[in-house]
C-alpha cells in the first residue's frame, strides 16, 4: 500500500500462474481502471496502488469481514471541521431537497457537517447502498450529481453526501441530517464523531 513495487510481467505471470501476456493485459486493465499507476524504468516498471485502488481493496476487505466475521456494522470516526460555508446554499436547493426526501427519507437541515477522517472513505457506484442524486438546473445554474450513503450519526439517521465533482479529498466526509448536528449533538470543531454504516 505504501511503496512502489518494481515488477516485470514475467514475475507477475509467475505469481498469477498465467502467461506474461495475460499478466501484462491485467496490469494495463488495472491501470485503465485507475487502480494502479505505472512508470516504466530500465529495470521494468514501477507499480503503485492508487488511492482509488486502495479504496476498492478496502471495500472488498469489508465484504469479507461481513461474510466471514458476521460483521454487520462498519464504524468510522472523524473530527468536526469547518468548510467553505457553501453547503447551506447547495443543500437548500429544491432540486436536491426533493430527491433527499424521496430517496433517503428526510428533508435535510441546511448545510453539511464536515468530518475529517484519518483515511480516505470510498463511495462509488459499486456500493449497493450508495444512492444516486441526479444533477439539475435551477435559475440558469447547473447543480451536479452526487451519491449518498445512509449512516447513523450518534443515534441520528443521516447520510454521507459525496458530490461527483468535489475539491474535497476522499478523507473529508460531508454529512446531512434532518437536524442541525452541531446543535443536536453539541459539537464544535475538533470534536470526535462516530458514524455507523449498516
Ligand atoms: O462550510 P461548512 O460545511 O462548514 O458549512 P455549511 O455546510 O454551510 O453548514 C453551515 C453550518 O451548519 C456548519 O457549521 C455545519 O457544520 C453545520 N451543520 C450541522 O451542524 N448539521 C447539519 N445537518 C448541517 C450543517
Amino acid at each position: 500500500m505504501k511503496n512502489d513495487l518494481t515488477l516485470s510481467s514475467s514475475t507477475l505471470a509467475l505469481e498469477m500462474g498465467s502467461s506474461p501476456q495475460t499478466a501484462w493485459r491485467r496490469l494495463l486493465a488495472q491501470e485503465g481502471e485507475g487502480y494502479i499507476s505505472r512508470v516504466v524504468t530500465n529495470e521494468g516498471q514501477r507499480v503503485r496502488i492508487t488511492e482509488r485502488g486502495a479504496l476498492r481493496l478496502k471495500a472488498e476487505y469489508e465484504d469479507y469481514q461481513r461474510i466471514f466475521e458476521g460483521l454487520q456494522e462498519v464504524r468510522i470516526r472523524g473530527r468536526v471541521v469547518s468548510g467553505l460555508g457553501e453547503g447551506e446554499y447547495y443543500i437548500s436547493r429544491e432540486g436536491y431537497r426533493r430527491q433527499f426526501s424521496e430517496k433517503i427519507g428526510f428533508d435535510p437541515s441546511p448545510g453539511t457537517l464536515n468530518l475529517k477522517l484519518d483515511e480516505p472513505f470510498g463511495l462509488d457506484e459499486s456500493d449497493p447502498k450508495s444512492i444516486r442524486i441526479e444533477g439539475f438546473e435551477d435559475e440558469g445554474r447547473t447543480f451536479g450529481a452526487c451519491r449518498c450513503r445512509p449512516v447513523g450519526i450518534e443515534g441520528i439517521k443521516g447520510a454521507i453526501v459525496r458530490p461527483d465533482r468535489t475539491s474535497y479529498p476522499a478523507s473529508l466526509l460531508e454529512l446531512i441530517a434532518p437536524v442541525n448536528l452541531r446543535k443536536a449533538l453539541g459539537l464544535a470543531d475538533g470534536d470526535e464523531v462516530e458514524l455507523v454504516l449498516r
